[in-house]
């Protein structure tokens, strides 16, 4: 049983899927807590409903982005979180943070990375005119949408599509790939090799 710390800025619904996963008995971990930059987040709510510990820190009350991200790492550490999960965090991820948690922040991104990396991935997609648009999960480096891939979805692109259907048929594949990459995680079956992650399968005794 892992303890897992979710950062959110917003809406939170990866958030909620991965809420509901642990509750359903489909993985094997606890949300320890929520840490939120925007005290207006929906995600805040979420928390509350399911008796989840929420943190708002303010970005704008530290001298600098070392030492916002470190009073973020104090505070996951504090409460005991093995696995960092950024699900709608709005800001690019800085050291201290990462070094304080080696291949051990995850996000999610919607889009076929390395395609289509940064804000409005789907709008993106859609300008691009290609066929084929998607989820990613991926370990977090000091990069912006880069880091060893963890799992990828595909999702077709509909000739008739909005930014806003688009992003809703990417969004149901980000509801079961997050909570999916989280179990993969907690059940010791990811292996980062450069920038390789293989996941390993249990073979079936013949
Ligand atoms: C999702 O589309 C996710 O891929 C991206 O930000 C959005 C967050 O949505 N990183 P929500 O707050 O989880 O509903």
């Amino acid at each position: 049983m892992i303890n897992i710390g979710v950062l959110a800025s917003g809406r939170g619904s990866n958030f909620q899927s991965i809420i509901d996963s642990i509750d359903r008995g489909g993985l094997a971990a606890k949300a320890a807590c929520l840490i939120t930059d925007n005290p207006e987040a929906y995600a805040i709510e979420r928390a509350k409903r399911h008796n989840i510990p929420h943190v708002y820190i303010n970005p704008a009350a530290f001298k600098s982005k070392a030492l916002f991200y470190q009073r973020i790492a104090d505070e996951l550490n504090a409460f005991g979180v093995e696995l960092v999960v950024l699900a709608g965090f709005m800001r690019v991820v800085k050291r201290p943070l990462i070094e304080a948690f080696p291949m051990r922040v995850m996000n999610i991104h919607p889009a076929l990375l390395p395609a289509f990396k940064g804000l409005h991935a789907q709008r993106q997609a859609l300008e691009y005119g290609v066929k084929i648009a998607g989820c990613t999960v991926h370990f977090v480096d000091e990069g912006v949408d880069t880091g060893p891939i963890i799992l990828q979805e595909a999702v077709p692109v509909l000739p008739d599509d909005s930014e806003d259907s688009l992003s809703a048929r990417i969004l149901e594949c980000e509801h079961r790939m997050y909570p999916l990459a989280i179990k993969l995680y907690a059940e010791g079956k990811l292996k980062v090799s450069g920038n390789r992650v293989k996941i390993a399968t249990v073979m079936p005794i013949l």
